[in-house]
């Protein structure tokens, strides 16, 4: 099921990138001087993304995830090799990252903090506020429209700064761990929407996850990255058919050995990430 290191590393490098791929990332390398000792955090990083292909990213903590989203994101330089993200719609932004750690502006309402890209961007006001309204509702805020962020619990943050994201409609959603901090119940409701707005968009998604049942049901493939230094372990494909039941999903035989695979592929790299900083 799963493609491992060698064959894919080989595949990727060797492909110069077709007519419907969107993220083109090749022998990307990256290091971070911290006070004169070089950390090495991603390691000859090959990977292709698909226009419109949702592709997971799991790995051990400290393993490179975010700074890989960074990196695609325009808000950190690699330190080598090449990173291509084609933007097919110039009048749409190429892409929108999604903080591990809700980032809202604190000085904004919860209507201008959704409101922001689209204001860049022109969007007139009437349709600025129908958009604006349609995301905070799907987002379960509509209450508190005029609300400051410190007046917000940190879930409620993070869905604002998810309706923001949504509502900027970039091609490219670069989620880190946007879902973590969500109670159970405004989780299953987010990824659901998510789902939603990724296939009726044809949006590209690369979403970190730490969780293997998020990264099963949501994507069309899974990156597993080794423990730091990030490098990439294997891709997996999940199989499903869209549009997808979650809870269908997780009761049939094949959830179970894709939860397993992935688990097996994981947990040597959990391991050693927990020996390491162990300082064993
Ligand atoms: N600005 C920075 N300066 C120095 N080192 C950094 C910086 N940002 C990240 N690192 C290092 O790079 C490595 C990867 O960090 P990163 O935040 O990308 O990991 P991660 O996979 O997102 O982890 P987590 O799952 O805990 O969020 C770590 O060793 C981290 O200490
Ligand atoms: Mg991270």
């Amino acid at each position: 099921m799963a493609t491992t290191n060698e064959q894919l590393q080989a595949a990727e490098a060797g492909s110069a990138g077709g007519p419907g791929d969107k993220i083109i990332v090749r022998n990307l390398y990256k290091t971070f001087t911290v006070r004169g000792s070089v950390v090495r955090a991603l390691v000859n990083i090959n990977l292709t993304v698909a226009d419109g292909e949702f592709l997971a990213i799991v790995g051990p903590s400290g393993c490179g995830k975010t700074t890989l989203l960074r990196i695609m994101a325009g808000l950190e330089k690699h330190s080598a090799g090449t990173l291509e993200m084609r933007h097919r719609d110039r009048s749409k932004p190429l892409n929108n990252m999604v903080f591990q750690e809700h980032s809202v502006f604190p000085w904004m309402t919860v209507r201008d903090n959704v409101a922001y890209g689209l204001m860049l961007r022109g969007v007139p006001k009437k349709q600025r506020d129908e958009i604006v309204s349609y995301y905070i509702e799907k987002v379960g805020l509509t209450k508190f429209y005029k609300a400051y962020p410190f007046q917000l619990s940190g879930g409620m943050k993070q869905r604002v700064s998810l309706a923001r994201a949504f509502a900027n409609d970039p091609e490219v959603l670069l989620m880190d761990e946007p879902f973590g901090a969500l109670d159970e119940q405004n989780k299953l409701l987010l990824q659901e929407e998510l789902l939603r707005i990724w296939s009726e968009h044809q949006k590209t998604v690369c979403f970190i996850t730490h969780s293997v049942d998020e990264s099963i049901v949501l994507a069309d493939r899974i990156m597993v990255m080794t423990a730091h230094p990030g490098q990439i372990k294997a891709f997996v494909k999940v199989p499903f058919e869209r549009p997808r039941e979650v809870y269908k999903i997780r009761a049939t035989p094949q959830y179970g050995q894709l939860m397993y695979s992935i688990w097996e592929l994981l947990r040597d790299e959990v391991l050693r990430a927990k020996r390491e900083e162990g300082g064993q």
